[in-house]
């Protein structure tokens, strides 16, 4: 099989966004305890959070982490976690139907991010309460000291404003799940009024609105109509979410999800542009991809917990999928679908980022390990940083439910200028036939392979384990090479790719 692609150093999209490779962090299973903070731990620090976890996300070089929910938020009391420990109240988590002790919050979590070199990205409860609650939680984060609320964070050890710029106007509030569930219209209003109640505050905000759960709700994109329609001149961004699973065993049609995951992003985008015309407004809107990634293996086992057949225990293990090879191609298309409306999309979350749904997992007392999806966010986030561009491809593709033509070439390109690099990531998603990929170089001058990664695997359910952390790991690729401004390179069947050429003569 043939594809071939056409990279030209002028067809740009945009300058990605750092904030693409963000992640999400919610007080859900063993995400915080055990997870990010475990005192115990061997390799603790003087916050109680663990070192090697730090590592792992520095590795992954996170730009900016969502926090505390998800769903998690809409029944939360900020207050609940500030404070003295031993005086912070135990609660029933009304979301995951557990017990939430409150030994982490706003405090904890800002060390934390400060140690793993990430942003912090707030998330406010807009489910079980309202106005007030958004706007004394702001001003107790970044308000000055002589004020009440920034008084009272001093005297809980932390004098400066915490400076946090992204807040989330609630979760999901699209979702019947959802406690404080709305509709469009209930929560437009609402969203505009926190949202001009916060500018008051610091006009400087990057405010972001929730949009649909999935393009598969019955609202979905009214919802973002009406929504936008209440507050578009008041926000920056709007939140979209998407999970992805192989229920049904098809690999084909797992593979081909990325189409649908465009397509929602067009519409919003579309949906955007007609609310903005409405408005008469030069507002330009963008998409926060707040959380994604693939969720299906933890579903049956984590059921009875979730029903709260198991009662209200503390940090249960829950939503710990582990994940597959095949869930390496998925992650893969993901991303390039990001980078490519990387025009539109200027956040992403994945969700999340240990042990729930994580490219990190830990042992209590023990290692912390990679799954296999590390390694695609990993590529992505270290060297997807740069120009996007508009790539021309001819590749070979087949139907499927979600959409028609689905190349079995899925690729992207990043072109850094300043670094002197452009970096491909490419997806076969044909399972028994190689890809001869020609890629023609315009405009770049002078290119060699400076470094060439490839994930395959024998078998698309391998997995790492925490015994066997290195089943499924990158492998230097061969035989990519750059000749007459043409790199060719030969795509195994269902692998990932990472090719980076160094441009100019050195
Ligand atoms: O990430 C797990 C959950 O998925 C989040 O709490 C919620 O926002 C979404 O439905």
């Amino acid at each position: 099989m043939k594809a071939s692609v056409t990279a030209h150093r002028d067809y740009r999209i945009a300058t990605i966004d750092d904030r693409l490779y963000g992640a999400f962090l919610e007080h859900l299973g063993r995400a915080v305890y055990t997870g990010v903070y475990e005192p115990d731990h061997p390799t603790a620090d003087a916050n109680g959070m663990r070192r090697d976890v730090i590592d792992l996300v520095k590795e992954l070089n996170v730009p900016i982490v969502r926090y505390p929910g998800g769903n998690f938020v809409s029944a939360y009391n900020w207050e609940d976690g500030v404070g003295p420990r031993d005086k912070r109240p135990t609660r029933l988590d009304l979301a995951w139907h557990t017990s939430e002790s409150n030994a982490v919050g706003v405090h904890e979590f800002a060390g934390w991010c400060e140690a793993a070199g990430a942003q912090m990205m707030l998330a406010i409860n807009l489910g079980s309460r309202g106005l007030d609650e958004a706007r004394n939680f702001v001003e107790y984060v970044n308000g000055p000291a002589g004020s009440y609320w920034g008084d009272l964070r001093k005297a809980n050890g932390r004098a400066e404003p915490f400076g946090v710029r992204h807040w989330c106007l609630g979760n999901e509030m699209d979702g019947p799940w959802q406690v404080g569930h709305k509709t469009p219209h209930e929560y437009g209003r609402l969203a505009n009024e926190v949202a001009k109640t916060l500018r008051a505050f610091d006009k400087s905000l990057e405010l972001i609105v929730c949009g649909s759960s999935n393009s598969d709700m019955a609202t979905y994109p009214e919802w973002e109509r009406v929504v936008l329609e209440n507050c578009y001149d008041a926000v920056d961004h709007i939140s979209l979410h998407m999970y992805f699973n192989n229920k049904a065993k098809n690999t084909a049609e797992y593979l081909a999800l990325g189409e649908k995951l465009d397509a929602y992003i067009g519409t919003i985008a579309s949906t955007i542009d007609f609310v903005r015309a409405v408005k008469r407004s030069r507002r330009k809107v963008t998409i926060s991809f707040d959380e994604w990634n693939v969720w299906y293996h933890s579903m049956t086992q984590d059921r009875e917990m979730l029903a709260g057949e198991k009662g209200w225990p503390h940090a249960p293990a829950l939503l710990e999928d582990i994940y597959n090879f095949e869930d390496v191609l998925q992650v893969g298309c993901i991303l390039n679908t990001f980078i490519r409306r990387s025009d539109v999309v200027r956040i992403a979350c994945i969700a999340q980022l240990v042990n729930v749904i994580a490219p990190i997992m830990t042992e209590p007392g023990g290692a912390a390990w990679r799954q296999t999806i590390f390694y695609p966010y990993y590529f992505a986030s270290r060297f997807g940083r740069g120009d996007s561009l508009k790539l021309s491809v001819t590749s070979p593709g087949y139907d499927s439910q979600v959409a028609d033509n689905v190349p079995y070439l899925d690729v992207s390109a990043v072109h850094d200028e300043a670094g002197g690099t452009l970096t491909f990531f490419a997806v076969n998603r044909h399972g028994r036939e190689t890809l001869d990929l020609d890629v023609s170089l315009q405009g770049f001058g002078p290119a060699r392979v400076g470094d060439h990664q490839v994930m395959t695997s024998a078998r698309l359910e391998d997995v790492n384990t925490l015994a066997n952390p290195k089943a499924v790991t990158p492998k230097p690729g061969s035989g990519a090479k750059v000749a007459d401004d043409v790199l060719s390179a030969r795509l195994a069947p269902y692998s990932y790719q990472m090719i980076r050429l160094k441009l100019g003569g050195a």
